[in-house]
Parts: C-alpha cells; structure tokens; sequence
C-alpha cells in the first residue's frame, strides 16, 4: 500500500451551486490534510485533526500559497485539432472544410496520431485537466494512439473514434457497417481498460447519414457503461443545413433522439441555439450537455444560455468544453473567464461557486462519474490540482486584496491560466509539475 499526505487549503462541491445556494454546495478548508492510499483519497480533514490521527513516516507535501481543487473536467474536445487551434477567420462550416478536415487526414499515419496525443495529453495535464471527453479521427489508429498515452499517465479519459459515412473528404469517410464494426472492436479493446472509458462518436448529424446514426444507437444500447457524444445546434448555418438533410424530424435534437441517441452518458457538444422542448428533452433523458465558451466566442457561433439549462424545475447536467481547435485554451480557468462573459451578454452573472463547480463536480455529473471523480472526497479517485495563488506578479497582487475565497476564485477564473496550475495529481501521483518541466517536456 502506498500512503502518502497533502496539506494546503482545499475547495470541493457537494451539491450543485445552480441548484442550492453556494454556502450548502461547496465545503472549504482553509488548511486541509489529505491523506491518499493507492490511488484514492483516503481522508480530508482539517490539517490539525488529520496530523494527529496521520501514521507515522506517511510523507507529508505541503502547498503554500495554494489552493487544492478536483482535477479539471473537460467534457468536449477534439485531440487531434492540436495542431491547428487559432485557424483563422471562418465560421463553423467553412472552417472544417477548410481547416479541420484537413488537419484530421493526417491521423492515417499512426505515428503522427500518437505524437499528437502526447503533446495533447500533456497540454490538458499542464492546464489541470484530468479528464476529457476526447474526439479522436475516423481512423481506429488515431484512438489507440490517445488512450495508449492516457494509459501512461492513468489519467481517465472518454474517448472515440469518429463516425462519417457523408459531407466530408472521402480520406475521412467511414461507412455505416464499417464504423459500427470498427467501433466495437474499439470497445472491445479499450472499454473499462485500466481507467479507460469509450465514447460512441457521430461527429453530427450533416456528416452521418440516418443509416450510421441507426447503427451508432444500435450499438450504444449493445454496450451499456459506453458513452456518446456528438454536436448539436452550434450554428444557424449548420442548423438549417440538419433541416433540409432531415426534414421528417422535429428538430436537430429531435434526429439524434429518433436514432436512439440521447440518455444517459449522451454528451451534447455547444448547444448553443436551444429551444424549450430541447432542454426539456435533455431533462427527461438524462443527456447532458458540454458549454464550451472560447470556441462558441471564437467561431462566433453564439451565446450558451446556461441559466436556461439549469432552470430548477428541469435542470440540464452542464459540463464545460475547451472545443480545441475551435476553443482557444486547454485551460479551464480561460473557459471560465469567457463562461462568465458569455454568461453577462446574457444577462446574467456567473457566479465564482458556479464557475468552479462546472469546471470539477458539475463536469462528472454530466459525465456520469461524480461518484468517483470531481470531488475531494473519502472513496475518490485522487485527481485533483494545486492552484498557484502567486503565480504571476498581478495575481500576487490582486489576491492579496480578496476578501473571501469567491472573491479569490472569480480572481482565478478572470485572470487565470495555465500558469497558475503549480502541479497536477492524477490517481494519487504527481504528474505535472510547473516548476520542474524537465520532467515533462515532450518530445
Ligand atoms: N461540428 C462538427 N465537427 C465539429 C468540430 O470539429 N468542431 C466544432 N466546433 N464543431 C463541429
Ligand atoms: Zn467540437
């Protein structure tokens, strides 16, 4: 068994600050112990309790300046769009033909997908991100490739090859049979491997025809514990294009639900342009949905109506997505900061508790995992990341003046990034960590 401690403050949520009000939702400590046993969390306490009831010879590391967080949820991303974030100036449907569909051929060759993975998975862990639910390529090869480097560094990761049998470059193209059968060999192979989980993945509706959509149900409900994920209503463009492809359905929701695509473990990417039957739908399913604010701002898509997806009487589970190559960071403390401005031209503030919880707690809801990732909490999966509160000169700063820890975590969400991530623990290891790169450094 191997044992070790971690004093410094730490935050964790209980209960979902959109929901009941902050106090009840998010437990603080202002000087935690937090003793770890293989791979969980073993206790979390008060520093002066957990010292005296603490075994002898159990190391302690202790954080100052720092504050102790769940490791970082990102529940919509594409892996192999690493190498073109920031592609400049189209929106959605220009910008996969011109770009992203270009960038994505070049996952054919094993060896690129997997040099890709491993700058990619080291990018999430530098930013605090311990979990993603990951869009890998058409290409079998490309999947191996992202859950051999997860593997690794045993981080737990949703991932899946992607499904087109349409509308894309024929390199691109699946065909309904063979992505079912390429998918459940994939199932097979990586599926609850390790901390490994599967992600069923129909890129969206304009790009699968109804035939792929049908086997993608079909094999989702063969395999329960499996996920699925795809896009929905990101854009006017491509939400008329899903009207005129399906005109015998209701709604581009309404394609995916009629394919037996939504429930639990249904992951929605964007969501931005949604109407009351839509979010009513995602309630009575159980399908969660994945708010990715940088990409929706960068492609100029719209504005997510958060406050609408968590009304109280049908409360939608939300996740936050960094959409890379579309989303502009791997930081999740960006996403906030742009959550929130996304939030306000809304017409609405998004707190600091809530900000936080989507990030961890509120992420593995929407994933499904909250029983063991997303909190800092006995029987937990030790994921989680210590904050630098002096990370830069102007945090230093501008902290140095927060009242309480809201002020301290909106300061993180305005101001912060990657820097501000000292270390980051995946199952009880340390992993990362800001101040000694070289044991890190890829290639
Ligand atoms: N819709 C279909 N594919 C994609 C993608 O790769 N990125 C984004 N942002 N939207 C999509
Ligand atoms: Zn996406």
């Amino acid at each position: 068994m191997t044992q070790r401690a971690i004093r410094a403050p730490a935050m964790t949520f209980h209960g979902d600050p959109f929901l009941v009000p902050a106090g009840e939702a998010l437990r603080h400590w202002p000087d935690a112990l937090m003793r770890i046993e293989d791979g969980r969390i073993a206790s979390i306490e008060d520093a002066e309790e957990g010292l005296k009831r603490l075994p002898a010879g159990v190391p302690v590391t202790h954080y100052e300046d720092a504050l102790i967080c769940p490791g970082f949820i990102d529940a919509h991303v594409h892996y192999p769009q690493t190498q073109m974030i920031g592609a400049f100036g189209a929106e959605l449907l220009e910008w996969l033909e011109r770009y992203t569909f270009v960038a994505e051929q070049d996952f054919a060759d094993a060896g690129h997908a997997r040099d890709v993975a491993a700058r990619f998975l080291r990018e999430l862990l530098r930013a605090g991100t311990t979990t993603a639910s990951v869009y890998c390529t058409v290409h079998p090869q490309s999947v191996d490739a992202l859950f051999e480097e997860s593997e690794r560094f045993n981080t737990r990761m949703i991932a899946g090859k992607v499904l087109m049998d349409r509308n894309a470059p024929n390199a691109l193209l699946d065909t309904a049979e063979r992505g079912y059968a390429e998918s459940k060999a994939l199932i097979g192979k990586w599926h609850g491997r390790g901390r490994q989980l599967y992600c069923i993945t129909p890129r969206f509706a304009p790009s699968s025809s109804e035939e792929q959509l049908q086997a993608a149900g079909k094999l989702w409900r063969e395999h329960p514990g499996t996920y699925m994920q795809t896009h929905l209503c990101e854009n006017q463009g491509e939400i008329e294009w899903v009207r005129q492809l399906f005109p015998e359905r209701s709604s581009y929701l309404d394609v995916y639900d009629h394919a037996g695509l939504t429930g639990p473990r249904a992951i929605f990417g964007h969501a931005v342009h949604m109407d009351e039957e839509d979010f009513a739908c995602c309630h009575r399913t159980g399908s969660a949905l994945a708010h990715c604010p940088t990409s929706n701002l960068f492609l100029g898509s719209g504005l997510f109506r958060m406050v609408d997806a968590k009304r109280i009487e049908r409360p939608v589970r939300v996740g936050l997505g960094t959409d890379i190559g579309a989303g502009t960071s791997f930081s999740q403390l960006q996403s906030l900061g742009e959550a929130y401005k996304v939030a306000k031209l809304g017409g609405h503030a998004l707190t600091p508790e809530q900000g936080f919880y989507l990030a961890t707690r509120g992420g593995a809801e929407a994933l499904r995992l909250d029983d063991r990732i997303g909190s800092l909490a006995p029987g937990f999966e030790a994921d989680f990341v210590v904050l630098d509160l002096k990370a830069t000169p102007l945090l230093d700063f501008r902290l140095s003046h927060a009242r309480d820890l809201a002020e301290t975590l909106f300061v993180l969400m305005t101001l912060g990034d990657d820097r501000a991530i000292r270390a980051t623990y995946v199952a009880g290891e340390c992993v990362y960590e800001r101040d000694r790169p070289e044991s890190f450094l890829y290639p």
